[in-house]
């Protein structure tokens, strides 16, 4: 598990058990992901499943030119996406070769597909991460590692915190409080079954909608 927080992960590893592993780590930093890879490495081997899931949605106006904005979700988003994919592929080769499963899961948005005024570069980010999902699957499906794509609608979580439009914010936490959305645990039940699918078997594509969001 990797995220910038040590002590919210030290926490849900204590949760877990054993099995996890902390890995505090901010994807945006160079040389991140080469430490990160060797820890994983090193305490769990090849790795069988690579979640791509940590990204940063900062909607604004595009004539608001809010170039430090634009720029980390970029980084993180769609170049750490990349960073950790390649460094962690030569595991996921190692363990299809075998003959395991080997999977990569990419979050995406519905907002990759259904423009939304202000969230141009965040959907542009998703938009890339979709293309890239379809892109990867062309190119590594013959050596057995599949790739998903996951595109969740409105989920309750800290997503819509970081917004620095007010107006915007609102709206979308006034939406999360609202008992409609999904919870990150429907997202995760979703990539749980993908991945638990025989090997033979790749779910390209999950989109997962709470029930009375239209797009
Ligand atoms: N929530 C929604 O409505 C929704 C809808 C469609 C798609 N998605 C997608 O679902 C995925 C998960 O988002 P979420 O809704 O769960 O948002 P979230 O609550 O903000 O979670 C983001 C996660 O990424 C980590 N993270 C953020 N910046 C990082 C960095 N620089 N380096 C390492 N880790 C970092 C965060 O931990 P730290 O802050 O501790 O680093 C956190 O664990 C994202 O790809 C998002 O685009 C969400």
């Amino acid at each position: 598990m990797v995220a910038r927080r040590a002590d919210r992960l030290a926490a849900l590893a204590g949760e877990i058990g054993e099995r996890a592993l902390a890995v505090p780590a901010d994807l945006t930093q160079r040389g991140a992901v080469d430490k990160i890879t060797e820890d994983v490495t090193a305490r769990l081997g090849a790795v069988d499943l690579l979640v791509n899931n940590a990204a940063v949605m900062l909607p604004n106006p595009i004539a608001d030119r809010r170039g430090e904005e634009w720029r980390h979700m970029l980084d993180l988003n769609l170049t750490a996406l990349l960073g950790v994919t390649h460094a962690l592929l030569p595991g996921l080769l190692a363990t299809a070769a075998r003959g395991g499963t080997a999977d990569i899961v990419n979050l995406s948005s519905t907002g990759a597909d259904a423009p939304v005024p202000a969230f141009a570069v965040y959907g542009a980010t998703k938009a890339a991460v979709s293309y890239l999902s379809r892109a990867l699957r062309a190119e590594l499906a013959p050596t057995g590692v599949r790739i998903t794509d996951v595109k969740p609608g409105g989920v309750v979580t800290e997503l819509f915190d970081h917004a620095t439009h007010s107006g915007i914010r609102e709206r979308m936490i006034t939406a999360a409080r609202s008992g409609t959305l999904l919870n990150a645990e429907d997202v995760a039940d979703a990539i749980c079954y993908a991945v638990s699918r025989p090997a033979h078997v790749c779910l390209s594509q999950l989109t997962v909608m709470p029930l009375t969001q239209p797009q």
